[in-house]
C-alpha cells in the first residue's frame, strides 16, 4: 500500500516508545505521561450520563452546542479578559489536539513556514507537515527560564514564516510567560505580521503568577488563536474536548475543515463539559492546589539531589537537567533498574536536550515512591 511522503517525513511518538517499552515491566511508576491522575469531577460523568439517559445521542451544530459555546466564551471572559462571540469566534472541537491540527490545516498553504518555540508538546511539528507546511524549530533555553525571546525568532528566521505556534504554561518544561515577557513576542508578530496559535490548555494550571493570553494584548485578537480544553484543568481526556477561539474569518475557516472532517465534538462530551463550567470550579482548585502541593516536593526532592531542576511555574511538569549527559540512556537506565519511567527531553524538540520531562500528575505516594528509587539510582 502506498502511503503518503507526508506521513512517512513524520517519526512515530517518541514518547509511546517509553510507554511501550514501561508496559511490559512490573511495578513500574510512570512519570512519563501527559494524562491528570484524577477522576473527571463526579457532576460532569453524571451530566454525560443524564444525556444519555435523555437519549441525546445525535451530532450538535458544527460549531458545538450554543449553550457550550456561550459558557465557554463566559469563562474565557471571566477569567482571561478574552472576549469572543461565542456565535461566531468560538468552535468546540474533539479535544485542542483537534482544534490545533484543523487550525494548521486552515491556516497553512504547502510550502509556508511555521515557526515552533520549542520544547514542546509534540503535536505541532507533525501537524505542520501533514498540512504541508515547513516547520521552523525556535529553541528556548533554561538561561531564559525557558521563555520565548525575540532574539531567538530573529536567529531562527521566524520573521519568514506565516504562523507562530507555542504553548505556556508549558508542556514539558513547565515555564509560563507574563504579559511583559509577551509583550516583545506580540510586537514581534505584529511587525511580521505572524498568526499565533497560542495553546493555553494548561492556563488554569499556572502556580506562580497569573495565566496572560497573547489575544488580550494589542493588535493581538485579530491574529490570535487560543487553543484550549478540558483534558487537564478537569481531568477530561478520555472525553475528549477542546476549542479554538480566533476571530470571526479564523473560526470560520477552522469550521471549514472541522464540518468535513469531525462534523461535531461528541455530544455526550459537550454535556460533561457544559457542567464542567457551571460546577467544578470548587474542584479544579483542588486539584490545581494537590498539583502546585507536588510541584514544590519534586522541585525539593531534585534539589536535595543535587539536581539542576528549572522552578516550573505552570502545567504539571518539572524539566530537570539528566544528572547522565545522554538523556535518553539516562531514562532508560533508570527504568530497567529502578523501574521509574521519565521522558528524555530531546523528544521535545531544540532545546530540549539533556534534560528530562517528569510529570507530577501522580499520587503524591507514588511521587515520594519515585523520588526515593531516582535517588537510590543516583548512589
Ligand atoms: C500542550 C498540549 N496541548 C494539547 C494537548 C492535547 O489535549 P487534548 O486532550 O485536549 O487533545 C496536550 C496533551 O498532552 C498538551 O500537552
Amino acid at each position: 500500500m502506498k502511503t503518503s511522503e507526508r506521513v512517512e517525513r513524520v517519526p512515530p511518538s517518541g514518547i509511546r516508545r517509553f510507554f511501550e517499552l514501561a508496559e511490559e515491566m512490573d511495578d513500574v511508576i510512570s512519570l512519563g505521561v501527559g494524562e491528570p491522575d484524577f477522576t473527571a469531577p463526579w457532576s460532569a460523568r453524571e451530566a454525560a450520563i443524564d444525556s444519555l439517559e435523555h437519549g441525546r445521542t445525535s451530532y450538535t451544530a458544527n460549531r458545538g452546542m450554543a449553550s457550550l459555546r456561550e459558557a465557554i466564551a463566559e469563562r474565557a471572559a471571566a477569567q482571561y479578559g478574552l472576549d469572543y462571540d461565542p456565535d461566531e469566534e468560538v468552535l468546540v472541537t474533539a479535544g485542542a489536539s483537534e482544534a490545533i491540527d484543523v487550525a494548521f490545516r486552515a491556516f497553512v498553504d504547502p510550502g509556508d513556514r511555521v515557526a515552533v518555540a520549542q520544547p514542546s508538546y509534540v503535536s505541532y511539528v507533525p501537524g505542520v507537515t501533514f498540512a504541508g507546511g515547513e516547520p521552523v524549530p525556535i529553541p528556548t533555553r533554561e538561561a531564559d527560564d525557558f521563555e520565548l525571546t525575540v532574539e531567538a525568532l530573529r536567529e531562527h528566521g521566524a520573521g519568514d514564516a506565516e504562523a507562530l505556534v507555542f504553548c505556556y504554561p508549558n508542556n514539558p518544561t513547565g515555564a509560563t510567560m507574563s504579559e511583559r515577557d509577551l509583550e516583545p513576542i506580540a510586537d514581534f508578530a505584529r511587525e511580521h505580521d505572524l498568526t499565533v496559535l497560542a495553546d493555553e490548555i494548561y492556563a488554569d494550571l499556572t502556580y506562580e503568577g497569573e495565566h496572560t493570553s497573547i489575544a488580550t494584548l494589542p493588535g493581538m485578537r485579530e491574529r490570535t488563536v487560543v487553543f484550549n480544553g478540558f483534558s487537564k484543568a478537569y481531568a477530561m481526556t478520555g472525553l475528549r474536548l477542546g476549542y479554538a477561539l480566533a476571530p470571526p474569518e479564523g473560526i470560520r475557516a477552522m469550521n471549514r475543515v472541522h464540518q468535513y472532517s469531525m462534523l461535531s465534538a461528541p455530544t455526550t462530551a459537550q454535556y460533561a463539559a457544559l457542567d464542567a463550567l457551571d460546577n467544578c470550579e470548587a474542584q479544579v482548585r483542588e486539584m490545581c492546589n494537590q498539583y502546585d502541593r507536588r510541584r514544590r516536593f519534586v522541585l525539593s526532592r531534585f534539589d536535595e539531589m543535587g539536581i539542576d531542576c528549572f522552578t516550573a511555574k505552570g502545567a504539571f511538569y518539572v524539566f530537570p537537567e539528566s544528572p547522565w549527559e545522554d538523556a535518553e540512556a539516562f531514562a532508560e537506565a533508570l527504568l530497567e533498574s529502578e523501574g521509574v519511567a521519565v521522558v528524555p527531553g530531546d523528544i521535545f524538540g531544540a532545546g530540549g536536550e539533556g534534560h528530562l520531562r517528569v510529570s507530577y500528575a501522580t499520587g503524591i505516594g507514588e511521587l515520594r515512591e519515585a523520588m526515593d528509587r531516582i535517588e537510590r539510582f543516583l548512589d
